[in-house]
């Protein structure tokens, strides 16, 4: 069943990453110039990668040679708990070219320590929860992935959401600890929101490229380079390139199944007055007056 889960450090961690999610927390080591992409799942991970990664390698290659044409974004973007390096003691991971840029699922007290203690980046990407346990619950059925192939009941599987017991859950927990990672220290941690991105992504795009320490030039503006990364990137042009209609990652999961609707509010098509109300209240109550919210 690839949906068991595990409670560890509090957390509710998939059975399948949590020996290769050691063994990066044992043997990553963080450069200075890393970039690390956190997230919950299906709340804008392949969204993130595919932009962080055009606006590191910019001046590598023009947008109609862009590797992400040819290329999953999951591919470009290896993530930590995926990674087949983490396998080994001493990972040689010379012909990576800098900066690096890695994804993980993992809640902040969990990343390995090298993260937290080198100066490379964090950029962490979340989305409002009811979106998010409606794109995870596509995304289960789609791979046929533990009970979801048969699917368990809707009540039952938010039930669990707001109990906290889904993967790198509680979502607030995980979010709460970026989110105040990010206030203690915001040269050190971006905190995104999947909803800011869809609202105004060339503001987005930009404020993630000065926080990379690589800001597009005037010239590169006037270029309409900011343009060229955000359409590139956007939900219709990679959803239609070959490489994320076909094939899978690992055997375990479609490529195509990373790219679903893409928009925001889609909740209301599934979930009812009844459960977003749960959902407000849980919010209010565990967010408290950290400043953190979503609009529902
Ligand atoms: P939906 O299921 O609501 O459509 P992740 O990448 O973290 O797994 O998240 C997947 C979600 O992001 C899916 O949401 C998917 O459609 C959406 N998505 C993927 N690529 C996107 C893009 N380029 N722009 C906007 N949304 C994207």
């Amino acid at each position: 069943d690839g949906q068991r889960l595990i409670k560890y450090n509090g957390f509710w961690l998939l059975e399948v990453l949590f020996r290769p999610m050691l063994s990066a927390q044992n043997n990553f080591k963080a450069k200075d110039t890393d970039v690390i992409l956190s997230t919950m799942p299906k709340s804008g991970t392949t969204w993130l990668k595919a932009l962080t990664f055009s606006i590191a390698n910019r001046r590598l290659f023009t947008i109609d040679q862009s590797p992400l044409l040819t290329s999953s974004p999951h591919t470009l973007v290896p993530s930590l708990e995926f990674n087949v390096y983490w396998e080994q003691e001493n990972p040689d991971l010379s012909n990576i070219p800098s900066p690096r840029i890695f994804a993980t699922h993992m809640p902040f007290n969990i990343l390995p320590d090298s993260i937290r203690e080198s100066d490379c980046k964090i950029i962490y990407i979340c989305r409002n929860p009811l979106d998010q346990f409606v794109s995870h619950r596509h995304f289960l059925l789609e791979n046929k992935i533990g009970k979801e192939a048969d699917p368990l009941d809707v009540d039952e599987a938010f039930d669990m959401f707001c109990q906290g017991i889904h993967p790198c859950g509680p979502f607030w927990d995980h979010m709460l600890g970026y989110w105040k990672a990010h206030l203690e220290n915001p040269g050190k941690v971006l905190f995104l929101k999947y909803e800011d991105l869809k609202e105004d992504i060339t503001s987005q795009v930009k404020k993630i490229a000065e926080f990379m320490v690589f800001p597009f030039s005037p010239e590169e503006e006037e270029q309409g380079l900011i343009d060229h990364i955000t359409r590139l990137c956007s939900f219709e042009s990679l959803s239609n390139l070959a490489v994320n209609n076909t094939g899978n990652i690992n055997g375990l999961v479609k490529n195509s199944s990373f790219f679903r609707k893409g928009q925001v509010g889609d909740w209301t098509n599934y979930l009812t007055p009844a459960m977003a109300e749960r959902i407000k209240k849980l919010m209010d109550s565990k967010f408290g007056n950290s400043g953190l919210m979503f609009k529902i």
